[in-house]
């Protein structure tokens, strides 16, 4: 049976797709990252509520399902699952590639004070536009992104992604002290407004938005403030934790005088009641033996950021750690930008690849782990991070050169070559989030 071109409507962006022949590939095994599905003449569908419900072989489906009008992929094109960015910052994307010799001279530098010009409403609408619209164009479909200590933006941002699209884990930023006055307030209000935005948001859109409990770092808040989280963790179980752990050797040294009692880094989280499943731990670099064990046993989940620790600095990852003592760790990568310079996950696979001295990370474990690894470490691998009937329609549609059409060849040429101009389009949940002007010119 024929298949038809798809006329997507007038606007593309907004419309649903529910069925679509062309190349796909997705990873198929959280434990076994070599192991994907690769169709070159695919077909995936997906129900009203954009819920995948079919996929395999066109010529081998019903042909109900063959006579469903598709979006048919171009030969250049290939269908794979939405990218994970498990840890960025949205107030820093206008401030990315400021250089400074260590973290904590460029939080106090650059960060904290384009972080303080949130106070204006102005600044709070633009930049939140301009980041998500970024975000998608880049072919992310789940995001757990940092804000700032300013309530109104954390309701812009949750208000913004309900109309465009994607999946947030986000929150209030929770800071009390160690930084400048314009951006730290009293642990009792912060603990206030964190716990009734989380009420007013988690959950919200369809099950789309989740809410975090974000205190930025050891360094940024008192015992009192960790106490509160802490509090807030037991009382919402379901609620995330992302916060920064172990980035680098002077801010380790600063949090071991801050907290002499404690016996290491993740130790101090620990005290206060923070690790556990859906906690996630940016960075977490330098962990000793015992800070590797006490994350593992907590079922924490580890956010591993390549391009802002080449930026600053700030040592190197050990991912074989997590493929051999602690591969039970969950796992993901984050983009950190504004101390990585790029919101493209395939930027940040190049950097994971490329700060790994003497063993070779493949494109599938590095597409792996921008997908259903990232899935599995926000625990919802029953719901994203590949094409599995049941779950999301979360997709990029990508192009790649002619020549290129061995499943290895594709990813590698995304990885080593390719930004968000590879991106043709992002859907989420079923709609169409983002789709480049050539990609919609052609299938108006
Ligand atoms: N540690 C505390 N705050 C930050 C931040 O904004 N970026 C990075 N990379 N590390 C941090
Ligand atoms: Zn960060």
């Amino acid at each position: 049976m024929q298949t038809h071109h798809t006329p997507l409507l007038q606007s593309v962006v907004g419309s649903c797709i529910r069925a679509v022949r062309g190349r796909m590939a997705h990873p198929v095994d959280l434990n076994d990252s070599q192991d994907w599905q690769y169709l070159e003449d695919g077909l995936l569908i997906a129900d009203v509520k954009g819920n995948i419900i079919h996929l395999g072989a066109f010529e081998a489906a019903d042909t109900q399902y063959k006579s469903l009008n598709c979006f048919q992929l171009g030969p250049e094109m290939t269908l794979l699952p939405g990218l994970i960015d498990l840890h960025t910052h949205l107030p820093q994307y206008s401030v990315t590639g400021a250089q400074e010799a260590s973290l904590l001279e460029w939080l106090e530098k650059h960060i904290f004070p384009v972080e303080a010009s949130f106070e204006n409403a102005s600044v709070v609408g633009a930049q939140t536009a301009q980041f998500l619209k970024a975000l998608l164009a880049a072919g992310t479909t789940t995001a757990a992104v940092f804000l700032t200590v300013h309530p109104p933006l954390v309701d812009a941002v949750f208000q913004a992604a309900s109309a465009v699209g994607p999946r947030l884990i986000t929150g209030l930023n929770l800071m009390d002290c160690n930084g400048p006055k314009t951006l730290l307030r009293s642990p009792k209000s912060l603990l206030a407004d964190t716990e009734a935005l989380c009420t007013q948001w988690h959950g919200q859109n369809r099950g789309k938005l989740f809410y975090a409990w974000m205190p930025r770092f050891a360094l940024s808040c008192s015992p009192e403030l960790l106490a509160g989280v802490g509090a807030l963790r037991e009382k919402y179980p379901d609620v995330y934790l992302h916060t920064h752990l172990s980035e680098q050797l002077s801010e380790i040294r600063a949090v071991s005088q801050t907290f002499p009692d404690c016996p290491h880094y993740a130790g101090v989280y620990e005290q206060f009641g923070l690790l556990g499943p859906k906690s996630l731990f940016a960075h977490s670099i330098h962990l000793s033996q015992a800070e590797w064990e006490t994350i593992q046993e907590s079922d924490s989940s580890v956010i591993h950021c390549p391009s802002a620790n080449f930026f600053l600095k700030s040592g190197r990852f050990p991912w074989e750690k997590l493929n051999t003592d602690f591969k039970n760790i969950p796992m993901g990568l984050g983009s950190d930008v504004g101390a990585g310079p790029s919101l493209c996950m395939f930027d940040v696979m190049r950097d994971a690849q490329y700060m790994q001295p003497d063993s070779l990370i493949s494109v599938r474990q590095l597409f792996h782990a921008a997908t259903l690894r990232a899935a599995h470490a926000l625990q919802l691998e029953s719901e994203i991070g590949n094409f599995k009937p049941g779950k999301a329609f979360d997709a990029i549609v990508v192009q790649t050169s002619p020549s290129k059409t061995q499943l290895d060849e594709i990813l590698a040429e995304l990885i080593y070559t390719g930004d968000d101009r590879n991106v043709l389009m992002n859907v989420v949940q079923g709609e169409v989030a983002y789709c480049r002007a050539s990609l919609s010119n052609s299938i108006k």
